[in-house]
């Protein structure tokens, strides 16, 4: 993804093995420039289909949210696909927009998380 490379960007890894089995990655984006919060943004939260549903996502965003409140980050953002909001809600975020389209992708919400 663009940006990829930049230093403020972070991606994770949950290994079992040394398989990569999910992956999540955090980019410095505001999702509204008059926020003075420092924001990050989500994205490319995913996990195997075969190790779906054994908490690998939970502790990859618990993980991501422990590194981001130690770099004192205050609020974590995603556009979350319209099927995973259940598992972000779970996760204490909450829903900030109407349900909108991405092409070729699908319906989404933004969703957002206090960390600070
Ligand atoms: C969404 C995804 C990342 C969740 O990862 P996971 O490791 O399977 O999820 P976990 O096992 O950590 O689930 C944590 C909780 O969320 C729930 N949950 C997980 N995925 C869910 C989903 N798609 N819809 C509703 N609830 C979900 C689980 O039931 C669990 O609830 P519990 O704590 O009450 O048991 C994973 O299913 C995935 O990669 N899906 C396909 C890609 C995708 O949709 N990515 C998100 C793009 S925004």
């Amino acid at each position: 993804m663009e940006g990829d490379d930049l230093k403020s960007t972070k991606h994770i890894g949950a290994f079992i093995n040394s398989e990569c089995v999910g992956i999540l990655s955090l980019f410095e984006a505001k999702i509204d420039d008059h926020l003075d919060e420092y924001q990050y943004q989500l994205r490319g939260m995913a996990v195997h289909p075969k190790f779906q549903g054994q908490e690998i996502g939970k502790k990859l965003i618990e993980f991501a949210e422990h590194e981001l409140r130690k770099m004192q980050v205050n609020l974590l953002w995603c556009n979350a696909r319209s099927s995973a909001a259940n598992f972000y809600d779970k996760l204490n975020f909450e829903i900030i927009s109407e349900e909108f389209h991405i092409p070729d992708v699908g319906p989404h919400f933004v969703m957002c998380k206090k960390l600070r």
